[in-house]
């Protein structure tokens, strides 16, 4: 960092938002997954600031790595290539909550749970669900198509943007889409910037459709004595027309260490639970619970939560049993392939089996109901032969979903994680198109250099 760089970054934005002190830089520096120390932070607090920052990145070649709360497990926000992190979480306003156009215009650093719960107050729903969504922010979420346990019957963020703001790589401020639910002028470049993980451009404000709120959930929780028919089960519910608004499937290391540190009991005898909700309102439940038992025809257990608190643990076994996980350990990978519905199973077997091949111990969670799987992995990544023996089960695994039709990443990106395995799931022509698309709009290469292979 130059002085005349820390000087014109200081005119922009003034001492107190450029942060250069060991501690400010360490604390930007990691997300779940990987770690990078930044030669400097700036807090922009609007789209003007990001817009100069940015073009005078470009002037001097700095590297640029957005960031909203570092919630990431694929190193997508940390600073592989020194330079600048630019963490959005000051642009935190929700700037517009509209009943009758059913929208929300927000600011990228809104913590997504705070949005979900502010456009609630409403009578609105924002339908996408991560599990970190007390902590993501709505921009990470943009940046990484984010879904998490809604995306079986509401879909993806991609599917909820009306209009962004996102500035260029050279601080021009691209305004695109709008507030219409409809709109087919020009190319829809929103898609494009959903999902870009930062090398693109970055998002400074989003506007995002909304629905009315459904009706309070009916959670149930089912039992299985395998992996393999609760697998069957996620697939016979959905052949058989139901529309659970989330089905997430978890193992019983999951539920093991759940009942560990949060002191919750489960059946002892299961293998796997599937936590299913309904949301079309009570009198559709004694049908819906029908066709749920005779899709689960070979659950061992059916327990429907009765009271908010039921639900409450539910999710709290659900959302809290990362965290129990890692808590006795230092590291924990999570990967995220997702599957055609129709190969779950068959993909949950095949990772199992890899998994022991290498001696690895795997933890197994899902969106089962949008066919994104979780494998996880504790392993300590400082001792060579394990970091090899995972290295060489996540190559065969990311072979083993792509020829099954699966994808190697449904929800968490790229990354650096994954950034060796991208040429094997796009096509010669989509790398091309997407190199020459990173070249037009970032030719210097400034915006989140090191990530995603590009
Ligand atoms: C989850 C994260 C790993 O679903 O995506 O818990
Ligand atoms: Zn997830």
């Amino acid at each position: 960092m130059t002085p005349a760089l820390m000087a014109d970054l200081t005119t922009i934005l003034g001492e107190e938002r450029c942060l250069t002190a060991p501690e400010d830089r360490m604390a930007y520096s990691y997300d779940m997954f990987a770690r990078g120390l930044p030669d400097l932070v700036v807090l922009p607090e609007n789209t003007q600031e990001v817009s100069s920052v940015l073009a005078m990145a470009g002037q001097y070649r700095i590297p640029v790595t957005p960031r909203g709360a570092g919630t990431s497990l694929t190193g997508g926000p940390v600073p592989v290539k020194g330079g600048m992190v630019m963490a959005m979480t000051r642009m935190n306003r929700i700037l517009e909550i509209s009943v009758t156009d059913r929208l929300v215009r927000t600011q990228p650093g809104v913590v997504t749970a705070d949005l979900q719960a502010r456009v609630a107050a409403r009578g609105l729903c924002y339908p996408p669900n991560p599990t970190s969504a007390d902590y993501c922010t709505i921009g990470g979420n943009i940046a990484t198509n984010a879904g998490g346990a809604s995306g079986v019957k509401y879909g993806v963020i991609a599917d909820y943007i009306l209009g962004l703001t996102v500035v260029l790589a050279d601080g021009r401020i691209l305004k695109t889409g709008g507030s219409c639910i409809k709109s087919v002028s020009g190319f829809d470049f929103k898609r494009a910037f959903c999902g870009s993980e930062g090398l693109l451009g970055v998002i400074t404000e989003a506007c995002l459709r909304l629905i009315p709120a459904p009706a309070v959930p009916r959670t149930n929780l089912v039992y299985f004595s395998t992996m393999e028919t609760a697998a069957d089960a996620v697939a016979a519910i959905i052949e058989n027309g139901l529309t659970p608004s989330t089905m997430e499937l978890m193992d019983d290391r999951f539920l093991a260490a759940v009942s560990r540190v949060y002191g919750l009991t489960f059946s002892d005898d299961a293998k796997a639970a599937l936590l299913v909700e309904f949301d079309d309102g009570p009198d559709r439940w004694p049908d819906q619970e029908k066709r749920l038992k005779s899709a689960c025809s070979r659950a061992i257990h059916l327990k429907s939560a009765r009271t908010d608190q039921d639900r409450a643990q539910l999710w709290q076994a659900r959302k809290g049993g990362t965290a129990a996980l890692v808590r006795n350990a230092g590291f924990l990978q999570t990967l995220d392939f997702a599957v055609p519905v129709s190969c779950i199973a068959r993909g949950i077997r095949g990772l199992q089996e890899i998994a022991s091949d290498h001696e690895l111990e795997m933890v197994l969670i899902a969106h089962a109901g949008d066919g994104n799987l979780h494998p996880m992995f504790i392993y300590d990544p400082n001792d060579p032969l394990q970091k090899q023996a995972f290295a060489s089960a996540e190559k065969q695994m990311c072979r083993f979903v792509l020829s099954i039709s699966g994808t190697l990443s449904g929800e968490h990106g790229i990354g650096i994680e994954k950034s060796g395995y991208l040429d094997d799931e796009l096509s010669p022509v989509e790398i091309s198109l997407g190199r020459e698309l990173k070249q037009l709009l970032d030719p210097a290469g400034i915006l989140n250099p090191g990530k995603c292979g590009w």
